[in-house]
């Protein structure tokens, strides 16, 4: 694997976007939404960084299907979400690809009264976007490769990763190898 990001530039990044958010929201509550399963880790990191008040909950999306590294269908559940009226609402993904997923999502929770919804993502693949809406704050620009660690996954695998790295052939063979080994069915 090519490292993308290391452990200190993410660590970096995330102070500076937590910076960019108090700047704009003041000292005024935020309610956090985490896109699981992504974000997590982003989330924790962020949420301890954001001084002032803050409410944590999140949400599922998913648009990838098992080993593939193209999105699908987009599945989205909202069931956890708190009352968001009138709230302050930072929504937090870890990558903005075609953007289909951010675009569903800021849709469903202006629905639900909040007050202002702003989106934030660690990272924006260059050259990919299918929507017109723009995240409010991004961390970093990525090439178009497809990325894992920090929560980022390919077939359920590498999200704890401390860095971010870009996914080579070779990896997908390797995690290949090691489903079979882990389902005990490569006995040929
Ligand atoms: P979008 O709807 O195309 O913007 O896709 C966003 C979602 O796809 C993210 O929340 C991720 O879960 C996933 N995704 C997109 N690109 C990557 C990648 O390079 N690595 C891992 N997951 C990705
Ligand atoms: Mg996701």
């Amino acid at each position: 694997m090519k490292i993308l990001l290391t452990a200190e530039q993410l660590a970096e990044g995330i102070s500076r976007l937590a910076q960019r958010v108090r700047d704009d929201v003041g000292r005024r509550p935020i309610t956090v939404v985490g896109v699981l399963t992504g974000s997590i880790v982003l989330v924790s990191d962020l949420i301890r960084r954001l001084e002032g008040p803050v409410r944590v909950s999140m949400v599922w999306a998913s648009s990838y299907r098992g080993a593939t590294t193209t999105p699908g269908r987009l599945e989205l559940r909202l069931d956890l979400l708190p009352d968001l009226a009138g709230q302050e609402v930072l929504l937090v993904d870890d990558i903005f690809d075609t953007g289909r997923t951010m675009e569903a999502l800021v849709k469903e929770l202006r629905c639900r009264g909040a007050k202002q919804v702003r989106s934030l993502v660690l990272l924006r693949k260059q050259g990919r976007s299918e929507v017109e809406i723009k995240p409010d704050f991004v961390g970093f620009d990525i090439p178009d490769a497809f990325a894992v660690g920090y929560g980022l996954d390919y077939n359920g695998a590498w999200r704890h990763l401390p860095y971010l790295a870009e996914l080579e052939p070779a990896d997908i063979h390797e995690e290949r190898d090691s489903q079979i080994d882990s389902d005990g069915d490569s006995g040929t």
